[in-house]
Parts: C-alpha cells; sequence; structure tokens
C-alpha cells in the first residue's frame, strides 16, 4: 500500500497523515491516533493498524517505502475488500490485530 491510501475508511484517513500525525504529535498511547481526524472512531475495522502505526513510529519507523508497514497488503484493493468482510461479518470491534492483514 501506498502512503496516499486510506488506512480508515470511515473518516477517509490516509497513511501519510496518520503517519505525520504520530510523528508529530509524539502521542503516549495508541488511542491518541483517533486525535487525527477521528481515525478508528467508526467501524473499529483500522484499529489493530493504527496500533501498530503508532508502535512503529515510536520505535523510529519512517514512510519511505523501505519497509512496509507490517499487517498491511501490498496493494490498497485487497485492504479494502478486507475490509468490506469484516463489515458484512460478525467480528465487528473484536480488535483482532490479524483481521487487518487477513
Ligand atoms: S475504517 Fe477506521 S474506523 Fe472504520
Amino acid at each position: 500500500m501506498g502512503p496516499d491510501d486510506k488506512i480508515c475508511y470511515c473518516y477517509h484517513v490516509s497513511l501519510r497523515k496518520l503517519y505525520h500525525f504520530a510523528r508529530r504529535e509524539r502521542l503516549q498511547r495508541p488511542s491518541q491516533m483517533s486525535d487525527c481526524l477521528g481515525a478508528g472512531t467508526g467501524c473499529g475495522w483500522c484499529i489493530p493498524i493504527l496500533c501498530k502505526l503508532h508502535q512503529r513510529v515510536a520505535e523510529g519507523w519512517q514512510l519511505d517505502g523501505s519497509t512496509p508497514l507490517e499487517g498491511l497488503p501490498e496493494n490498497a484493493t485487497d485492504y479494502a475488500a478486507a475490509r468490506q468482510s469484516y463489515i458484512k461479518s460478525d467480528k465487528k470491534n473484536t480488535f483482532d490485530a490479524d483481521d487487518a492483514s487477513s
């Protein structure tokens, strides 16, 4: 997935926006990622990715394309399809870390 692909479909928040928000604000807790345009406060699909992004930014991960963020599929189409499956399932808001990559 590219930096301008949406991570939070409910609030249309891109990976780039979330990455820069996490770096700029130096967030103490993953839940603070929701302060970026409400990301994660809708269906809950993106919460595992928001948590992973928060962790990796704190570790110094760079959004330069050299190392993909773990848990994200290679392309946005697969990510969108996985989210559609999540929306249709009864797994909403279960926050399984494997959901985002399946
Ligand atoms: S996709 Fe982020 S809350 Fe629904």
